[in-house]
């Protein structure tokens, strides 16, 4: 072999190599994106958006932020509504425990059952959710496939 054609060989490999890393990675990242298809529809984010503004926002804060101080329970040891959007501990939880939660009442959260629907419900953890990081999303549909 000449050492054009050396050198001609050494780049087709060159090139192969470069070619199924790309395919490779191109998967990778198909898979992430995957991953992060959400459980909601866009209706139900829209609909929460405007139930959680009305009925959650006034403890929740009006972006799911919670109360500034939801770390610390009070004398009485009654804990301030946590963060919804993401920075709290939400996404530990499945959605029918959130679910659950929110029909039910916990601490000093009434309960809802008698308010909104099941549905409706459903629809202001849509829109709680659609606040969260991706990373957050994510690690959460992990835990709760
Ligand atoms: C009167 C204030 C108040 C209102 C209104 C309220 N919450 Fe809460 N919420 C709380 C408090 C306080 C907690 C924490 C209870 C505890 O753990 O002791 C809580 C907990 C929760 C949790 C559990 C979070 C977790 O990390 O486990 C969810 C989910 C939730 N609320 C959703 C809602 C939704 C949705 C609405 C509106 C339909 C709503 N809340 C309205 C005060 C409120």
């Amino acid at each position: 072999m000449s050492r054009t054609q050396n050198l001609l060989l050494i780049a087709c490999f060159a090139l192969v190599a470069v070619l199924s890393t790309y395919t490779y990675l191109a998967k990778q990242n198909n898979a992430v994106k995957n991953n992060a298809t959400k459980w909601y529809s866009q209706s139900q984010v829209s609909q929460g958006q405007v139930l959680f503004a009305g009925h959650c926002a006034a403890c929740h804060g009006d972006q799911g932020q919670g109360a500034a101080n939801w770390m610390q329970p009070d004398a009485a040891g009654i804990r301030p509504a946590p963060p919804l959007n993401g920075s709290g501990h939400a996404w530990h939880h499945s959605l029918a425990n959130l679910t659950q939660t929110i029909i039910q009442g916990r601490g000093a959260m009434p309960a809802w059952k008698n308010t909104l629907t099941e549905e409706e419900i459903i629809s202001t953890l849509a829109w709680a959710q659609s606040r969260w990081p991706t990373t957050i999303y994510t690690a959460w549909s992990k835990a709760n496939p």
